[in-house]
């Protein structure tokens, strides 16, 4: 295939150019079946036409760059369409209803705000790590249909304090150019700031720059902030979100349902049962890895099936490793 056409191809996806990306396709058709190339004509021919129905450039959204750290030109956060869903995560049942109220409050914002009341836009998730906060912040950015911006809050620490808060209004400004949902990970190194036996006043201010921006915000965005470590979270942080979640450990039920979502139709269930009970005291991640190690395993000895002893060597190896 000619270079040119390729090139086109290429650049034809980077600007989303449906139109162009088909021509450039069909003229590396035409190339190949000049060349005799018949069957490799005809699956191009083939691939265009059944991708014509599902794929269209033209409707994928064009993502608003982040904005950078003046002094290192590292993006101050990341922006993604995620496409977890939130009857994929594995969630208590209480959060997980809060969570799915939640979307649906924000679909009827307009009714609310007739009613004159404030907008609840403001969620704090904390709990071990591996237990769901990033996924089930990626899935309500799904279920919301909003790109989400994840910033993590060490990141936003300049060497230069005062470009800390002009970084921090960027990341604002940035999230109250559309609706998004900015996810504020690793949020307790703001609590931990306050802590620094170095601080001399200046780290305060920052501490407190980004609490007035939380409390101040009333853009369209969704901010979420993430932590593992509650305990160092200052106490004044608590009342300004709207709500509070926490995602703790699973319970036995959990795990198993993790367990069976992945390894359904490839092990017996009485081996998922007991399987689960050997992982309490793990987070939904470890039963993901468990399950992941054992089906490698099973594919490794070219089997379909998960044996109980490839099962058991899975749950061996989930154990054994650290996971907090
Ligand atoms: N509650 C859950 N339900 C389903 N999968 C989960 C859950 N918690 C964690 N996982 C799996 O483990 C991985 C890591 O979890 P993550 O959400 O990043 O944890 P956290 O942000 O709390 O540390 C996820 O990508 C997901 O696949
Ligand atoms: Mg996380």
């Amino acid at each position: 295939m000619a270079g040119q056409h390729l090139k086109d191809l290429i650049a034809a996806y980077g600007r989303r150019d449906d139109l162009q990306f088909r021509r450039a396709v069909q003229a590396i058709i035409q190339e190949e079946e000049a060349k005799k190339h018949t069957t490799l004509a005809r699956d191009l021919t083939r691939l265009l036409t059944v991708n014509s129905s599902s794929v269209s450039f033209n409707e994928a959204p064009v993502l608003p760059e982040p904005p950078l750290d003046r002094d290192s030109s590292t993006p101050l956060a990341s922006i993604s369409m995620p496409n977890r869903r939130l009857n994929e995560q594995v969630l208590r049942p209480d959060i997980s209803h809060l969570l799915q109220e939640f979307v649906e409050e924000v679909g009827r914002w307009p009714e609310l705000d007739t009613a004159g009341l404030p907008r609840r836009n403001r969620i704090l998730l904390y709990g071990p790590p591996g237990c769901g906060k990033t996924s089930s912040v990626e899935a309500l950015a799904t279920e919301l249909g909003r790109p989400l911006i994840t910033a993590r809050v060490d990141g936003l620490m300049s060497s230069y304090l005062g470009e800390t808060a002009s970084n921090l209004r960027k990341l604002f400004e940035y999230a109250s150019s559309g609706a998004y949902v900015l996810l504020l990970d690793e949020f307790d190194s703001l609590g931990k700031l306050r802590d620094d036996p170095s601080d001399h006043g200046e780290l305060r201010r920052v501490v407190n720059a980004v609490l007035q921006q939380i409390d101040a915000y009333d853009g369209p965005s969704i901010i979420v902030a993430a932590t593992n470590h509650p305990s160092v979270l200052d106490p004044a942080l608590w009342r300004r979100f709207d709500v509070v979640a926490e995602l703790p450990l699973p319970e036995t039920l959990e795990l198993q349902s993790i367990l069976f979502r992945i390894l359904r139709g490839r092990t017996d269930l009485f081996d998922i049962d007991s399987t689960a009970q050997d992982l309490v005291g793990l987070p939904h991640a470890a039963a993901e890895f468990a399950a992941y190690s054992a089906i490698r395993r099973s594919v490794l000895a070219r089997n379909n099936h998960v044996s109980s002893a490839q099962l058991k060597a899975a749950i061996h190896e989930t154990t054994q490793r650290r996971w907090v």
